[in-house]
């Protein structure tokens, strides 16, 4: 199977969402990667629900948002109803993870778990059976245009080797710094999903830099 790309809408051009989710759409993204930052969890502040509700008319691709939030179980019902298919919280703000994933679940969403780079592979063991997806941040969460931290090309390897040893089919989805050229590298090391913000809206040829993201494999 070919990498999966996820460009991330907190780089676009908030002034024209009409015409960012009109390109989406075309693209051959296959996903688009929604990041709701509450301030507390990370030191920055996005968007929320109404921005979801208002793009999501205008996509029939999956929206995959990523709650950079505390207390994520008490508002992932909205997240659904907003319209996200993915919901995935992070690891470090919740103390009842396996019960959080269940609940996204039951709301018929995929469930997905955050590692923040300080957090190692090993604490996922028991919850594996009850997630989708895990992202493996590879920049510290909380802003865009971040430098790659090489160690997480480790983290995926281990994730990787844990996920085919148990015979769990969670997918691995990669977030942070990642670019034309360590691209391959991440895909290589294991990743399925490559969340890209600043490569693909900040670049001068959009549809060649997701292309380029996209044949990783
Ligand atoms: C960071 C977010 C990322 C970010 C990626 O907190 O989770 O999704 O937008 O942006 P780039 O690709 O610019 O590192
Ligand atoms: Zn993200």
């Amino acid at each position: 199977m070919q990498n999966l790309i996820a460009p991330s809408l907190l780089a676009s051009n908030f002034l024209d969402l009409e015409s960012e989710m009109a390109w989406l759409e075309n693209s051959k993204a296959d996903w688009v990667h929604l990041d709701v930052m509450d301030g507390v969890f990370v030191p920055n502040i996005s968007f929320g629900f109404p921005i979801i509700q208002a793009i999501r008319s205008k996509s029939t691709k999956p929206f995959d948002t990523h709650l950079m939030i505390v207390d994520p179980d008490r508002y992932i019902s909205r997240f659904v109803e907003a319209g996200s298919d993915h919901i995935t919280v992070h690891l470090e703000a919740c103390p009842h993870l396996y019960r959080t994933l269940q609940l996204i679940r039951e709301l018929k969403a995929k469930s997905g778990v955050a590692l923040n780079p300080h957090s190692p592979v090993s604490l996922l063991h028991d919850v594996l059976e009850m997630a989708d997806l895990v992202l493996i941040m590879s920049v510290n969460p909380g802003f865009g245009g971040q430098k790659f931290i090489p160690h997480s090309l480790k983290k995926i390897e281990e994730l990787k080797n844990l996920l085919v040893k148990e015979g769990h089919n969670t997918v691995i989805e990669v977030d942070g710094g990642i670019d034309e050229k360590n691209c391959k590298d991440i895909v290589d090391a294991g990743a399925d999903i490559l969340v890209a913000g600043t490569t693909i809206f900040h670049s001068s040829d959009r549809d060649l830099s997701l292309s380029k993201l996209k044949g990783s494999k």
